[in-house]
């Protein structure tokens, strides 16, 4: 190039790249719709009666879901996520790819996704059935829940999170398993919600204190105290959704026993005395299989001991629920005991009492950063947020 042209080109340059950026933005939307899975924002617009308070399905952490009915009939569950997300256009539409093609039984299927403008948004098949907690913490609809239904509902959940663990395209720790992420179909099949957020959400730490504040009953101690997300993380929250199916008792409400902090201490205690089968939802007393409840119990509590490692992986949960085992390990305690003291950037975050989550809830201000992301790595992470080695 001349160099009087080049003196030219760096004249205008200040004028011409934004344009040159609407230009690319414009150019990286063409080649998200050529895309199949991409969707355009005017048919979800159209599909969710423009999202419409009557389409509303609920609202988590991270954005509104709207049921919504595409124009081939098809109905969908369209998650506009909120503003908050940091993640770049590109960096989303690379990670949704990758979720795409999560497919198992088990899993909600991701339809596609949508970025438009500043919005980002997901587009899920719809099931009909909603989320478990909206079933099983309501009593006028518990009783459409039979022992067969949650046990299925269980090893269902086994299943799709071994899958995401061990056997999915990239391993995904999902980081929020609870009854509000699983949703039932027209037969009663689970599917777990919301497995990628971890990895759109990479570093949104407004998010997670929303979530300490609001799902807590379901975090592992080690995530909620250092932030140490892993495979094992996810098998303790598991844990919490199998003992809440068994008992109909929600770990964060829980008002069972008042000399039981939670959940999980009243069932270990009561495990602890042989006598698991209280543990159990008076409304099951017709359909329940007691060996089956046993077993449930006590798979619920390996799955939430305090000791990471000592909780079973799912693919050895899953080989428990589908043989009857002749022998299974005896859990220990569950959460942890001793008051946490923790010393970061300056700051000392207390939380008192036992480290379960639901009792921790209510400690005063928290400043611990909680991992967010879905990926497993073992270096050192500059910023404190350490996804463990499973
Ligand atoms: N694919 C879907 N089909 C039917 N209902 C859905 C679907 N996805 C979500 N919902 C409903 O929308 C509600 C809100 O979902 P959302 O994921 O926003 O909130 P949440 O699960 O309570 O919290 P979080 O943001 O932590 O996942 C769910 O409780 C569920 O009942
Ligand atoms: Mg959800």
């Amino acid at each position: 190039m001349s160099k009087s042209k080049n003196f030219f080109q760096n004249l205008i340059k200040p004028f011409t790249s934004s344009s040159r950026r609407d230009q690319n933005d414009v150019d990286l939307e063409r080649i998200a719709e050529q895309d199949q899975k991409h969707f355009s924002f005017e048919a979800l617009v159209k599909a969710t009666e423009n999202f419409h308070p009557s389409q509303k399905l609920g609202e988590g952490g991270f954005g509104s879901v709207f049921k919504g009915k595409l124009d081939d009939g098809r109905e969908i569950a369209v998650k506009r996520l909120s503003q908050s997300s940091t993640q770049g256009k590109t960096q989303f539409q690379n990670e949704a790819k990758l979720l795409l093609r999560v497919q198992h039984r088990n899993v909600v299927n991701l339809l596609g996704y949508c970025v438009h403008d500043a919005e980002k948004l997901l587009v899920y098949e719809y099931v009909v059935n909603q989320s478990l907690d909206k079933l099983l913490f309501k009593s006028d609809r518990r009783d459409m829940l039979d022992w067969k239904r949650r046990h299925d509902v269980i090893t269902g959940v086994a299943k799709g999170l071994l899958y995401l663990h061990d056997e999915a395209h990239c391993s995904i720790i999902h980081r929020d398993i609870k009854a509000s992420n699983i949703l039932l179909d027209d037969r009663w099949v689970p599917k777990i919600a919301d497995f990628g957020l971890a990895r759109l959400f990479p570093e949104d730490q407004t998010h997670v204190h929303t979530h300490i504040a609001g799902t807590s009953g379901y975090m592992a101690p080690e995530y909620f105290m250092h932030g140490i997300l892993s495979k094992n993380s996810d098998v303790f929250s598991f844990g919490v959704v199998v003992l809440e199916l068994v008992s109909g008792q929600k770990n964060s409400a829980f008002n069972r026993d008042p000399d039981s902090p939670n959940l999980l201490e009243w069932a270990y205690k009561l495990y602890k005395k042989q006598r698991s089968f209280e543990v159990m939802d008076p409304a099951l007393v017709s359909s329940a299989d007691p060996k089956q409840i046993a077993i449930c119990v006590q798979i619920g509590l390996l799955c939430v001991q305090s000791d990471p490692q000592l909780r079973p992986d799912m693919d050895r949960v899953v080989v428990i629920l589908s043989r009857k085992p002749s022998h299974l390990e005896e859990p220990t305690r569950p959460g942890s005991g001793p008051r946490y003291r923790r010393h970061r950037r300056g700051t000392t975050s207390t939380v008192t009492g036992t480290s379960d989550v639901s009792s921790s809830r209510s400690s005063g201000s928290y400043t611990q950063t909680a991992s967010t992301s879905g990926h497993t790595s073992t270096g050192p992470d500059p910023r404190g947020k350490r996804p463990a080695k499973n």
